[in-house]
């Protein structure tokens, strides 16, 4: 077979040149030409595979909608952010830091559906011993698994295609190339054709693939963001590295919900899901303490609560210093502009910390009223009252807005013992909830007077 010839294409014109150089003649961009495999035939046609029936243009109504069938993945959190199983001819991205525990994850899982099905594991990453030392480790019986070690695409691909498994897990997808390619491995140009040409077998065989990717702390560059746009559903591990939990979350599914959330916790013999999360993430005080408050985030489905803590203290230097962890970091400055406006506390020459607890990230905007109230009680030096929640998202006029799934995230707070709930009035429940008092605001300040009162009662 000739070998398929190669250019160098703009990531930014689309503009193509034969050698590499570091500036493209098109845009006169930089840095962005990469290696691709030039087609023969007309530009890119088919090139991604997502097209399984090409031509013949049909009616909506004419295209029967199967519902596809699913394969439980043995893990039931794993089902839950797959949106009830794997999807056979689906492509599956996971992304997370390096140790996280992907490989356990996966490893866990296709002993399971391996039980009854072929299943494929290729690791470029570990020796086949390793592999079976995880195993016996784990615990599980991963007898049905087939193993290959080869990082060589096309060697892989005809693997797949001989053994016909219905599963195949790809670890990683930055350890394989394809020789057609000068690059390295992991380079983008590499990481982008590996993941295109599996995709297109995985549609063409009906298997359902999944493509392990390593993320970096930086978010490196041939990372897998460059493959979001070609696969059907991304999940990314987060969670802190350093505690025992780790959440895997749906980021794009194409079968089923996103910000769906899969929660376990890595023990001995590996990832144990945990089916009820919602009080993981409260740390346990003997007293109540200043700057805590305890919100209701809803992901996906589930509601959680959650710990939010501030702290504030004396700056030292002429700009204080303003630091989130686990909340968006331009709305803290936001937030305590609205404070100083609207409810006449300023924190000018304070430093202002905040943290959600147990490495969670929320990334919902009604977290703004607990982070306020938080700030509010560290400032003040005086504690929440233990049994009270908080939801609530906060607008520039001070005004408190409602948020999504209300009735349920009181329902969960009432059901884990908490006895009063703040929350934006449009959220105000028509119906009591037993022994929840539920505090009702339309405004920041009223927010403020409202926790103060419920303090010295
Ligand atoms: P691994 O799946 O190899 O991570 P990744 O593939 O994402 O790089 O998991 C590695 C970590 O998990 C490792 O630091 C040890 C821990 N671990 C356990 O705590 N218990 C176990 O049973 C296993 C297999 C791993
Ligand atoms: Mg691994």
């Amino acid at each position: 077979m000739a070998k398929a010839k190669s250019v160098y294409s703009c990531t930014e014109c689309g503009g193509q040149v034969l050698q590499w150089q570091g500036q493209c003649p098109h845009c006169q961009a930089w840095n962005t030409l990469v290696e691709t495999i030039a087609e023969a035939g007309p530009a890119g046609a088919n090139r991604y595979g997502r097209i399984a029936e090409a031509g013949k243009p049909q009616r909506l109504s004419e295209v029967e909608a199967r519902e596809e069938h699913r394969m439980p993945s043995g893990l039931e959190e794993f089902d839950r952010v797959l949106g009830g199983g794997l999807v056979p001819g689906s492509v599956v991205l996971i992304g997370g830091e390096p140790g996280i525990g992907k490989s356990t994850l996966l490893l866990q899982s296709l002993a399971e559906v391996g039980r009854s099905r072929r299943v494929l594991y290729v690791t470029g990453e570990e020796s086949l011993q390793q592999i079976a030392l995880r195993a016996k480790r784990l615990g599980v019986d991963a007898g049905g698994v087939i193993i290959l070690a080869d990082t060589s695409l096309q060697r892989i691909e005809s693997v797949i295609r001989s053994e016909k498994p219905e599963v195949a897990v790809i670890d990683s997808i930055q350890t394989l190339y394809f020789d057609e390619l000068q690059s390295a491995p992991g380079s983008v140009a590499q990481v982008r054709e590996c993941a295109a040409r599996l995709t297109r077998l995985a549609k063409a065989a009906g298997a359902t693939m999944v493509l392990i990717g390593h993320v970096t702390k930086e978010g490196a560059i041939a990372g897998p963001r460059v493959l979001e746009h070609m696969v059907d559903t991304v999940l990314y591990f987060d969670g802190d590295p350093h505690s025992r939990y780790r959440l895997i979350r749906a980021f794009k599914n194409r079968y089923g919900a996103v910000n769906e959330l899969g929660v376990f916790a890595m023990e001995e013999r590996g990832l144990k899901g945990v089916s009820n999360p919602s009080a993981l993430f409260l740390s346990q005080h003997g007293s109540d303490v200043a700057g805590s408050c305890v919100m209701v985030t809803q992901e996906g489905t589930r509601p959680m609560l959650v710990e939010i803590q501030a702290l504030v203290d004396a700056a030292r230097a002429p700009n204080p210093r303003r630091l989130s962890v686990g909340l968006e970091q331009a709305r803290l400055a936001l937030l305590l502009a609205v404070l100083h406006r609207h409810a006449g506390i300023a924190c000018f020459d304070q430093d202002v910390f905040v943290n959600a607890v147990g490495g969670v990230k929320i990334d919902e905007p009604a977290a703004d009223l607990a982070v306020l109230l938080a700030i509010v009680s560290s400032l003040k030096n005086a504690p929440l009252p233990g049994k009270l929640v908080v939801f609530g998202e906060v607008g520039l006029a001070g005004e408190v807005r409602p948020v999504q799934r209300g009735q349920e995230r009181l329902r969960e707070a009432a059901k884990l013992g908490f006895t009063h709930a703040l929350i934006p009035h449009a959220n105000k429940p028509r119906q009591a909830i037993a022994g929840l008092e539920v505090i009702a605001v339309r405004r920041v300040d009223e927010a403020v007077v409202k926790v103060r009162d419920l303090v010295s009662k």
